[in-house]
């Protein structure tokens, strides 16, 4: 077993607190089964997510006390400008409040009735916002994508035959844009091949669509190429970073991932798709120069932008995942393979065979995971869904209990106990049961909605 190692040390450390399981047990039940609705103290190891919980760099900090505060012509947002063009090699940009906001724009600018976004595989806000202007998602990922055990390297990559039908189906001008998620959130932080990204862009060349490329993920999507794809190990990630863009026309973050701190924004290279969009900024989200942002987060972006070329910096989350998944692999216990980027991932389904997918295993498993070890993950399976108009509830593809790594947040003995427990629940797996919900809302169900033990 390989050890990875921190290639940063810490230096600003947050107290943690550890409550006997009797409290964690009444604290579950006071969040009806939603680990969304604990209360962080109450909480060992958060895992909920990467989004907006990374750790920031020395420089980062530096950065946010020289921060030029002003409405309009910011000197922060100049350097963010620089930043977006000398990392992600892209001429214009939109500054927003949170990747969803980019979602947002991006929807009510190309996206109407009749049209559709092909994708790898959606993420719920994105499909929420593209079905929101009346377009359909149709998701077009590979054979492999949905097996949680594997050992294919490129889980993210599009089935080109799918592409091509839906094309045809569709009539390439009704395709609004396609749509590539990198480190494929919802599959289990999977990348994408060059090969296949630079397949998709020629097809999308010749019917005159065009790509859009959600990089929240990008970082690890990068160093998945790096370290996996023939012909990339020796390429410097902004050589990689750059080919990839290349083969887009327009891409969108989430800056709560992608640069550790807030925010999110827009890139193209393509000034007739940038004025499609501009004018919705200022509407939605602030003036052009700061999108919802604050200028400190302006100047932790910058820089945080810069450090995703470090290939240090990126290896972090995918080598520390990759320890955890692959010690729970070799014990048997049921885990997506191979390891990807932004967290590991249980598969609840296997995990806990015994309960019915109408009664939620992930949903079952996270509040398990709380009581036992006090982690608090995320449940993506079928609460995270939908109901179908006969109020049915659509099951999800797969029913998975999310361990986000946070960027550059846990020691390695925290991955530890965090195996320890893992192993602990899955020994006593009997002893859970399935949920079924008291208060249940009619959109995004999983952020709010509480449950309670059948
Ligand atoms: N795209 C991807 C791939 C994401 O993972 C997220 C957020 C968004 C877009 C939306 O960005 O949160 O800044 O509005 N993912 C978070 C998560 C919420 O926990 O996986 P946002």
């Amino acid at each position: 077993e390989v050890t990875p190692l921190e290639m940063h040390k810490v230096r600003v450390v947050q107290k943690l607190n550890l409550l006997p399981i009797e409290e964690r047990k009444e604290s579950i039940f006071g969040a009806g089964f939603n680990t969304f609705l604990l209360q962080n103290k109450d909480v060992y190891l958060d895992m909920l997510t990467d989004s907006g919980t990374n750790a920031m760099s020395d420089n980062q900090v530096a950065a946010m006390s020289v921060a030029d505060d002003s409405y309009a012509g910011s000197a922060s947002y100049t350097k963010l400008e620089k930043a977006i063009s000398d990392v992600f090699n892209q001429k214009f940009f939109l500054p927003v409040h949170q990747g969803r906001a980019a979602e947002h724009i991006i929807a009510k600018s190309f996206c109407k009735p009749g049209t559709v976004v092909p994708m790898n595989y959606h993420f719920t806000t994105t499909k929420a916002h593209i079905e929101m202007m009346g377009s359909a998602v149709e998701e077009i990922y590979t054979d492999e994508a949905l097996k949680t055990k594997s050992s294919f390297p490129f889980k993210g990559n599009m089935d080109i035959n799918k592409l091509n039908r839906v094309i045809e189906k569709w009539g390439a001008e009704n395709v609004a844009y396609i749509r590539f998620e990198a480190g494929t959130n919802l599959i289990g932080g999977q990348p994408f091949s060059m090969a296949n990204l630079r397949e998709v862009s020629a097809i999308a060349k010749t019917h005159g669509i065009m790509v859009l490329m959600d990089i929240s993920l990008i970082n690890e999507n990068l160093y998945f190429i790096k370290v996996r794809e023939e012909g990339y190990q020796n390429k410097p990630i902004k050589d990689i970073l750059h080919e990839m863009l290349s083969y887009t026309d327009f891409s969108y973050f989430s800056g709560r991932k992608v640069s550790c701190t807030r925010g999110g924004g827009i890139c193209t290279n393509n000034h007739d798709i940038y004025m499609k969009m501009r004018d919705w900024v200022p509407l939605y989200e602030g003036f052009l120069t700061y999108g919802g942002m604050s200028v400190r987060e302006i100047e932790a972006m910058s820089v945080g932008l810069y450090e995703t070329l470090d290939f240090n910096v990126i290896s972090h989350s995918p080598t520390f995942i990759k320890y955890l998944v692959d010690s729970l692999d070799k014990r048997g216990i049921p885990v997506i393979t191979p390891s990807g980027g932004l967290g590991c991932h249980l598969d609840a389904g296997q995990f806990l065979s015994h309960i019915p997918q109408t009664q939620y295993p992930a949903g079952a498993l996270a509040a398990a995971m709380y009581i036992c070890s006090g982690i608090r993950g995320m449940e993506r399976g079928t609460i995270s869904s939908v109901r179908d108009e006969n109020g049915d509830d659509v099951l999800a593809d797969v029913e998975l209990l999310r361990l986000a790594f946070p960027r550059r947040v846990f020691t390695l003995s925290q991955i530890k106990y965090a195996e320890d427990r893992i192993q602990w629940l899955y020994d006593n797996r009997h002893l859970v049961g399935g949920l079924e919900w008291t208060e249940e809302p009619p959109v995004l169900r999983f952020f709010v909605g509480k449950l309670k033990p059948i």
